[in-house]
């Protein structure tokens, strides 16, 4: 069973970062599955390094429509991106240098937990926002 369901509420009335958003689900999903199918480290070490990126990549995204948009709480936004990448490139640190699995179970539960809240308020504010603007 997968460890998040996406359900519409998650949806922000963009698709392109509801698109986004569906894929970290699917990474997270995909990280806890081999977990529990208990397979090798190099898996999981390549699935968090996915993660990573695309964690990245996703906020880098958003940050950019901040700016094209001059959306007036940008850097209250982008602290919390900025907070999270750093939780999660200390937690890929650990678990590389520790091997611990235990470790990784615990970013997948602080990840569902911080993800699903993010995009619940500021991201659905920012996207809020942006269709104000007439972005669709
Ligand atoms: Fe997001
Ligand atoms: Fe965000």
């Amino acid at each position: 069973m997968p460890l998040i369901e996406w359900s519409d509420q998650y949806s922000v009335g963009l698709e392109i970062f509801d698109n986004e958003h569906k894929k970290l689900v699917a990474i997270i999903n995909e990280l806890h599955d081999s977990f529990e199918r208990g397979v090798d480290r190099s898996v999981t070490e390549h699935a968090l390094d996915e993660l990573v990126d695309y964690t990245v990549q996703h906020f880098g995204h958003e940050e950019q429509y901040f700016d094209a948009w001059g959306y007036p709480e940008k850097a209250a936004h982008v602290i919390s991106h900025q907070q999270l990448r750093e939780q999660v490139l200390e937690y890929r640190a650990s678990i590389v240098a520790k091997g611990s699995i235990a470790l990784a179970l615990e970013l997948i539960v602080f990840l569902r937990f911080w993800l699903l809240g993010h995009i619940m308020s500021e991201d659905k504010k920012f996207c809020q926002f942006l269709r104000e603007k007439g972005v669709r």
